[in-house]
């Protein structure tokens, strides 16, 4: 099975996985192809908008700063984003459908404890790749003793499919990666090998190893799956590649961050994904989520999934963000996503510059038929433009050419590209702050003392977190000032690099039919 982990690099910044950001953005782009303007030559902007450069540039400023006073997330717009966000928590947990959030219970109840031991094997669907992963997990002393993993870009069409064309895909990349399984991965005599399926869309969990897609989210439309068991998909699939294994535990990306990141740190309570979706999870006592009044566990906790990628209470929104939902698979759905997520920000960018490029004539006499095509921008271009320091902007110059067909940009008109970038990631990291703090808040107001009064640690994964430095300072700078420094001191956030991955391991081990323990 090829690995495909291409890489685009960020001007003073770490390396961006394509296959992490860019490459994803591409399954939005299938799912707009209706909507993309059939090729032309490039557009004149409307004579009596046409003006010098110079002038281009002064009439796109109101545009400008219209964007900034409706991107505007001052204190008082965070602290009621953080506070509703804890209420739609409350609404989400007190009954199915009350709330914008699920608040789907995961059924882990129990989390790692270092003392896992066996072969286990972690398949990961959440994106336009599919990640596959091994681990010899060798007790409290050893923890992990060898890992491998490989990660496969779906094709397009896989993504607006059917299901069964998509599950023998993911089942064949499957078989062959475990038929490479070398003399270091042991697995005892007469077991099956077991597997933990991260599945990252709304799922309704039945139970640790069994759950029921809600919907596709991130630019998958599949056909027939949404009100399938997955694991049963999965299952059926493999059966169909003569593999005998078997899922131990469904999981959700956001949750099996926070068991990878809690194998190693007791302290992690929260896990957040901010990559091309977006998600939160956290550990739930279960005498607080009244809608689950039969329900016990032996800890008396749980994990949450919030799904808060559907979360739209008091967002800040735009006329490009409502024009952008509209004209999405899933109008109305995800506002929460499609507001910080790294799907979306280029998206929103390309909008922006689309009608300065029209109404204020931002590159000259003529729009580029390029910009008009949905999703050509994507973040990675984004965050290379963003910390652009060079005195013309030649990365912004430079992309701009690339990717949306600029080819003459004055400087001026550079910089207010590179102010729209930052105005759209400056909001998407605010409000994903903002949105932490909800969480936290939330777990506070419940049990005085368990989040503020120690450390806590909130596991963060996604390229989108990972490869975006401005973003990570704008989420933190929020966090900031929203609890105070003082308090803020003692909230981590940290990122746990493929945490998900071994977190489903460990969960598959943890719902092992065998004895995994020391
Ligand atoms: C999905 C979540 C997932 C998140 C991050 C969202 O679109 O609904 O289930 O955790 O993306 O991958």
């Amino acid at each position: 099975m090829p690995a495909t982990h291409h890489l685009l690099l960020c001007p003073s910044s770490a390396p961006i996985p394509l296959s992490l950001l860019g490459s994803e953005m591409s399954a939005a782009v299938g799912s707009f192809t209706a909507l993309v303007p059939q090729p032309a030559t490039r557009r004149r902007v409307a004579w009596a908008t046409r003006c010098s450069v110079a002038g281009s540039v002064a009439a796109a400023s109101p545009i400008l700063k219209n964007l900034h006073l409706k991107c505007a997330t001052p204190l008082p717009v965070l602290r009621h984003i953080a506070d509703a966000m804890a209420a739609d928590m409350r609404a989400g947990l007190a009954a199915d459908g009350a709330s914008d959030l699920k608040m789907i219970l995961s059924y882990v109840d129990s989390l790692p404890t270092g003392n896992e031991k066996g072969l286990f094997y972690a398949l990961d669907l959440g994106g336009t790749n599919f990640r596959v992963l091994r681990v010899q997990l060798g007790g409290k002393d050893n923890r992990v003793v060898d890992t491998e993993f490989e990660q496969v870009s779906i094709p397009q069409e896989l993504m607006h499919g059917s299901t069964e064309e998509l599950f023998d895909f993911i089942a064949s990349g499957f078989a062959r990666f475990v038929a490479k399984e070398g003399e270091k991965f042991r697995l005892p005599q007469g077991r099956k090998r077991e597997i933990g399926f991260t599945f990252s869309f709304p799922v309704k969990q039945t139970s640790i190893d069994s759950g029921i897609l809600i919907k596709w989210t991130k630019g998958f439309a599949v056909s027939g799956t949404a009100g399938k068991d997955v694991v049963a998909c999965l299952n059926e699939a493999l059966k169909r590649q003569g593999m005998d294994m078997r899922v131990s535990a469904l999981v959700n990306d956001a949750v099996g961050t926070l068991a990878g990141a809690r194998y190693w740190d007791d302290d992690v309570m929260v896990a957040v994904i901010l990559g091309t979706g977006t998600n939160a999870c956290y550990i739930e006592h279960m005498d607080a989520i009244p809608k689950l009044q039969d329900l016990t566990t032996g800890s008396g906790k749980t994990i949450i999934n919030t799904e808060w990628g559907a979360f739209s209470t008091g967002l800040p929104l735009t006329e490009f963000d409502k024009d952008m939902d509209k004209e999405s698979i899933n109008p109305g759905e995800q506002i929460f996503e499609k507001t910080i997520s790294g799907m979306y920000l280029g998206e929103i960018v390309r909008r922006v510059l689309l009608k300065m490029a029209e109404v204020s004539a931002l590159f000259g006499d003529y729009v580029p038929d390029k910009l008009s095509v949905p999703f050509v921008l994507r973040t990675p271009d984004l965050c290379a433009m963003h910390q652009d320091d060079s005195e013309d902007l030649e990365a912004v110059d430079l992309i701009l050419n690339d990717t949306v067909g600029v080819t003459r940009s004055s400087p001026d008109a550079r910089k207010i590209v590179a102010e729209v970038c930052d105005t759209i990631v400056k909001r998407g990291g605010r409000l994903a702050g903002a949105g932490i703090v909800g969480i936290l808040q939330k777990m506070e107001q419940d049990s005085k003392g368990l989040i503020f009064g120690k450390r806590t640690v909130v596991a963060m994964d996604g390229g989108l977190y990972e490869h975006y430095p401005q973003y990570r300072k704008y989420l933190k700078e929020a966090v900031t000032e929203l609890l105070g420094s003082e308090a803020s001191k003692n909230v981590i956030i940290e990122h746990t690099k493929d945490g998900s991955g071994i977190g489903a391991a460990l969960l598959a081990a943890i719902n092992s039919k065998y004895s995994t323990e020391v």
